[in-house]
């Protein structure tokens, strides 16, 4: 980010800039030119003993000018306004790729084109909460929904901003011009969660996009493979979601630990259970206030067949022996 706070970096956001500078360098002309000429004519023609006002009725050259002058400009700024919202609502225009973005308390799960690139050997397509991926100079249509209440979708620098609204589907495009990550918000308080629910924007340069995808379809299948998807399934059914992440689902929790790689820590609760294998991860499903007191993790009363279920599928929640990223 640069100095100003609407620093834009890309096309999308620039146009939004050039029509606030343009006005904004306008408003201060004419706040030169009036403010002056009022301090100017109150100081030149200041009641002074002896002076007597000239006395006239009307300026017909002035008059044309103030009238004129202010006509132009208001019809010049909406000629503009409208060009740039006109470029800035044309989802369809150009656009490469599709991603569907759903808002839910309190994170956001996008959904990547169904074209084989994104295609999981279970014959789903790409799904994935937390970032959301692009390439660079590649305008993206974005078709935003929302699960519960009303979210707002937003990174500024790259621009936009746009309501997702339940039962009313709405769009937006973004583009942006340098790789990196960009931070976005949600922007419609949307329930006691709202501060957390973040947007990452991560822009890959063109070459490095298709290796992306592949890391994440690998990650994806990982956690939709067969044997564990009844684990899988109630895990992503259950409360969990709301306090964990597993990076690869739509589990996207803030309050509890990641568990991406939970079956490769050293412990679990907070170091009381070691080492992470199948009895430490039971004992601990099945009632976890009494393991660790005070833990806000609640007994969800869980049934020895869900406990055996769900410990089956967190023990494949490994750290890749080839891993490029850091694992936790
Ligand atoms: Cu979602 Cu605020």
């Amino acid at each position: 980010m640069g100095p100003w706070p609407n620093d834009p970096l890309g096309p999308q956001a620039r146009a939004s800039a050039d029509v606030y500078w343009i006005m904004f360098i306008a408003a201060v002309i004419v706040l030169v030119i009036v403010d002056g000429g009022l301090l100017f004519a109150g100081f030149r023609f200041r009641a002074r003993p002896g002076h007597v006002a000239k006395q006239f009725h009307g300026h017909n050259f002035l008059e044309l000018i103030w009238t004129v002058v202010p006509t132009i400009m208001v019809i010049s700024f909406s000629v503009l306004s409208f060009q740039k919202l006109t470029f800035m609502n044309d989802t369809r225009t150009g656009a490469q790729m599709t991603i569907q973005v759903q808002g839910q308390q309190w994170t956001w799960v996008y959904s990547y084109p169904k074209e084989d690139r994104f295609k999981l050997p279970d014959g789903t397509y790409l799904q994935a909460a937390e970032e959301l991926h692009i390439p660079v100079n590649t305008k993206v249509r974005l078709e935003l929904s929302s699960k519960d209440v009303i979210h707002s979708f937003w990174v500024p620098n790259i621009g936009g901003k746009k309501d997702a609204v339940p039962g009313r589907p709405t769009e937006l495009w973004i583009e942006a011009d340098k790789p990196g990550t960009y931070k976005g918000q949600c922007f419609e308080f949307c329930g006691t969660g709202h501060a957390d629910m973040l947007v990452t924007l991560v822009v890959h340069p063109q070459a490095e996009y298709a290796a992306w995808i592949g890391d994440a379809l690998k990650e994806a299948a990982r956690a939709t493979a067969p044997e564990t998807k009844a684990g899988r399934e109630l895990f992503l059914s259950l409360p969990c979601t709301g306090c964990h992440t597993i990076k690869g689902t739509t589990a996207a929790g803030k309050v509890g630990p990641e568990l991406t790689y939970v079956a490769s820590k050293k412990s679990i609760a907070g170091g009381l259970l070691s080492p992470v294998n199948e009895a430490n991860l039971t004992k601990w499903l099945q009632n976890p206030p009494a393991v660790k007191p005070g833990t806000l993790m609640p007994n969800l009363n869980l049934s020895a067949e869900q406990i055996r279920d769900l410990v089956s599928y967190l023990l494949t929640l490994k750290c890749p022996d080839n891993a490029t990223t850091k694992c936790p």
